[in-house]
């Protein structure tokens, strides 16, 4: 694992931009799988700037939604896709039919699941993650397994919890479906972004301890080509 190390939120902000402006020019057809959250906020608006400036282009590039909850509206603010559209997607060139995402209110979820799996066929290029404060990578929560592929998903007590952050009313999901680790780890470069103090103790474990399926993100460190984003605040246990 590649540890990237920034001494404040905007440089933090900066660096990771700075790399995913050089992929993409290096490789203009590059297949991303995008999380949802508050981590990648500011990335994606700062990712948008660089894109109206005429800096990068996303005209030939692919984006996958990493997951998202079930049991809202389609119109739900707090819904992964929605997020991922109105920090990024609507603000950059890329063609409409070229955003992927989970449409998680369809009866049969299993061939949703399967028909994503298929579309994300030899896998992601590039591969942004946030990380939860239990360890989780998207929807794989403790304890799943590094084989598993997109699949509905029943969420953890915290991860319950920090829903309500992205939601504007009280009903939190319980549910979801998201990205499996199988493709995840599968994915030719993988970058966890982790910023703020309350990230630090979760990324020292996921780090320093041991590499195990009960905390997700330590199963990066096996990856050949994963890099660590930290600031200062969530990097100060390392
Ligand atoms: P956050 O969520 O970016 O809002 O901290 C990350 C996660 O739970 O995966």
């Amino acid at each position: 694992m590649n540890f990237l190390r920034f001494d404040s939120e905007i440089a933090w902000i900066n660096g990771i931009v700075s790399f995913w402006r050089d992929r993409l020019r290096t490789d203009p057809r590059l297949r991303i799988c995008l999380p949802s959250g508050n981590t990648p906020i500011k990335i994606y608006a700062t990712m948008a700037q660089s894109v109206q400036a005429g800096q990068v282009s996303f005209r030939d590039a692919e984006i996958f939604a990493l997951d998202d909850y079930g049991g809202l509206g389609a119109d739900d603010a707090g819904k992964c896709v929605n997020l991922l559209r109105r920090y990024l997607i609507d603000l950059i060139d890329l063609p409409k039919e070229r955003f992927h995402f989970i449409h998680t209110d369809e009866p049969d979820l299993d061939g949703i699941c399967r028909d994503y799996d298929k579309r994300i066929g030899s896998g992601f290029d590039l591969t942004l993650l946030g990380i939860g404060l239990n360890g989780h990578l998207g929807l794989n929560e403790p304890g799943s397994s590094p084989d598993s592929t997109t699949r509905r998903v029943e969420m953890h007590a915290p991860t319950i919890a920090a829903s309500a952050g992205y939601l504007q009313h009280s009903h939190l999901p319980t549910w979801g479906v998201g990205v499996g680790l199988a493709q995840l780890l599968g994915s030719r470069e993988v970058w966890l972004l982790a910023n703020g103090a309350r990230k630090a103790e979760i990324i020292r474990r996921a780090m320093k301890e041991e590499i195990t399926a009960d905390v997700p993100a330590s199963l990066l460190r096996r990856h050949p080509a994963s890099y660590l984003f930290v600031d200062a605040e969530a990097g100060a246990l390392l």
